[in-house]
């Protein structure tokens, strides 16, 4: 096999500085935040579906794993029609999953080891079980109960078009037609507008008894010792005036892209770092979301200790998704364009290039992520011999089905690229297990809305949902007492599970618990990053130097020599040591005492 040729200590000098630390020290700025999606995390109860009980359960997994903070996915009291992004109560927890007494347990639980604790506030939706849309359901066109929604009349003399041609990120319209009222008017019955399900209406964030309520469901959170928000469809809950006609379509994560739009082998990388991870159209993004932001701002600087909101927002350029982290609105914002970057070097130092640059502008950290509950599982993507498209929203047993050697060899140099990088990293449940998604789950178990909603067009997002295996080869691979769960686990989590990874030297657990413990050690999170100079430009390696650690990914068919005297710190994969030079081989990252 051909090597390049070897590069010596003097090669791997620091070039240009990408990234200065802003100097604050709160503790959101470089934490390592691990999203539990409390039904797929561990079942405290039996009947399948995880819950509080159970992810206090697991807090010291948690804690051994060497993660700063834990944010969990909604628990609130739903119908459970979007697995609970469809809150009828913002106050209370859905029996599913426990009990507000249950809550304060699993705070306390995270408090006493260490680990803070962020929750989901979803505000662009209530559920239509919440008792504000009963009321507007059961109250007259143009009464206060209806403005508090998105309600309309319809279009045509009779009304029976919807107001405006916007389509539902889930498929189908996005607006739903009342059943008739004697009150109604002229034009008949209203519709009401939900970007996502029908069971997700819109509330008018034009009202300002919403922004009380918002501002008041805060509070009882931040008083019961939350330490931050992560933001649901931040970027959703401003509309452009007059909801005007839109040509363009959005589905879950890709925003505009087509499948297809961005092969993985595209060189050419837009230079403000954009890779379709933008959500576009009149109901995203407008300007007016930002003033409600300042008024959650104001309300967390009520409380003491670092309190943070965290955007998830589809925005694209970076440079107007910096606009959500400005100093006086949120805090955070998770990077989509890292996410769906493709695995190629010279994209992926454009998407840090430009993450840098942006967010450094307004003083806010920097976020990487690559996997979440709404996304195919890293592992799974890497796989795949294209990324991009609708595959990210979920792979179906008719698609072409990922190579998984391959998928989990990316998706571990991938995470030890994204560790090695200063800011804050988000990773989602049983990544730390090198899970795939399932890819071949039946019609017949599938519950994402998105689904039902295209006729099985989409997939949906149940693949990278599966309950996670704790015990190899147990009931249900341990995830709770009954052998029960949610949804079936695919062959390969028996193999996967906790417990067949902790202390095994190689494993994907033992490599993220080794890379948290450097991460924190050397102090990376709050470092300078520089790339390596004689690796800038290069097509195949990512290199930088980061606190006193080179951080080496390649990318390329070849492997890569390291200098005679280096010292190996993590590997994401064997090393060729066939020769007298250690070298890295393709797809695979190190990290290096620098
Ligand atoms: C984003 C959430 O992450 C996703 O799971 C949910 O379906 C939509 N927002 C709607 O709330």
């Amino acid at each position: 096999m051909t090597r390049t040729a070897p590069p010596t200590t003097d090669d791997l000098s620091a070039g240009a500085v990408v990234h200065t630390p802003a100097g604050n020290s709160e503790w959101w700025r470089d934490a390592v935040i691990y999203q539990v999606y409390p039904r797929s995390f561990a079942d405290g109860d039996g009947d399948g579906i995880g819950d509080l009980p159970g992810v206090t359960s697991k807090l010291d997994h948690l804690k051994q794993l060497g993660v700063d903070a834990v944010w969990l996915s909604p628990f609130y009291r739903s119908p459970q029609k979007d697995a609970g992004y469809d809150v009828a109560d913002y106050r209370d927890i859905d029996p599913l999953f426990g009990t507000l007494a249950d809550f304060d347990e699993m705070l306390d639980g995270a408090h006493g080891r260490g680990l803070k604790v962020i929750v989901d506030l979803v505000p662009n939706h209530s559920s239509d079980q919440h008792v504000w849309f009963q009321e507007a359901l059961a109250a007259a066109p143009g009464s206060a109960a209806r403005e508090r929604y998105m309600f309309r009349d319809g279009r045509g003399p009779a009304g029976d078009e919807p107001p405006n041609n916007w389509q539902s990120i889930f498929g189908g319209a996005a607006w739903t037609r009342l059943e008739p009222r004697e009150d109604d008017g002229p034009v008949g019955p209203q519709w009401y507008l939900h970007l996502f399900d029908t069971s997700q209406p819109d509330l008018n964030w034009e009202n300002p008894e919403v922004r009380e309520e918002f501002e008041a469901v805060l509070r009882f959170w931040l008083d019961r010792g939350v330490d931050g928000f992560r933001v649901d469809v931040a970027h959703g809950m401003i509309k452009a005036a007059g909801l005007p006609d839109w040509e363009g379509q959005v589905s879950m994560v890709e925003g505009t892209v087509a499948e297809g739009d961005v092969p993985a082998t595209d060189p050419g990388a837009p230079e403000d770092g954009s890779t379709g991870a933008g959500h576009n159209g009149p109901m995203f993004d407008q300007d007016g979301v930002h003033e409600i932001y300042r008024s959650w701002h104001r309300v967390l600087e009520e409380y003491p200790g670092d309190r943070c909101l965290v955007a998830e927002a589809w925005v694209e350029p970076l440079s107007r998704l910096a606009r959500y982290v400005r100093p006086d609105e949120m805090h955070q914002a998770f990077n989509f364009s890292f996410l769906t970057a493709p695995w190629d070097a010279a994209r992926l130092r454009t998407v840090v290039d430009v993450s840098y640059s942006t967010m450094d502008a307004v003083d806010a950290p920097t976020t990487w992520v690559l996997s979440n509950h709404d996304v195919v599982r890293h592992v799974s993507r890497f796989g795949l011999a294209e990324i991009g498209g609708r595959q990210l929203n979920g792979i179906a047993a008719t698609d072409p089905q990922p190579d998984a050697e391959l998928g989990l060899r990316r998706a571990r140099a991938a995470t030890l690229l994204m560790l090695g990088l200063p800011g804050s990293a988000y990773l989602y449940q049983g990544e730390e297990l090198g899970l795939p998604d399932h890819t071949a789950l039946p019609a017949e178990v599938r519950q994402d809305p998105s689904f039902f909603r295209t006729d099985g067009a989409e997939p949906g997002r149940d693949g990278c949902r599966v309950p996670l295996p704790w015990v190899g080869g147990a009931p249900g691979n341990g995830f709770g007492s009954t052998g029960k769960t949610w949804l079936p686990q695919p062959d390969v989590y028996a193999d996967l599970a906790a417990d067949r990874q902790y202390g095994v030297e190689g494993s994907t657990y033992e490599m993220y618990r080794t890379a948290l413990e450097l991460r924190r050690a050397e102090k990376v999170g709050g470092s300078t990053l520089s790339w390596v100079d004689a690796l800038a430009d290069s097509p195949d390696v990512v290199a930088f130097r980061v606190a006193g650690v080179v951080v080496l990914a390649n990318l390329g068919a070849e492997p890569l020599v390291l200098p005679a005297d280096a010292q190996v710190l993590v590997a994401s994969g064997d090393l060729d040591t066939s020769s007298d030079a250690v070298a890295v081989p393709s797809d695979t990252t190190v990290w290096l005492r620098g």
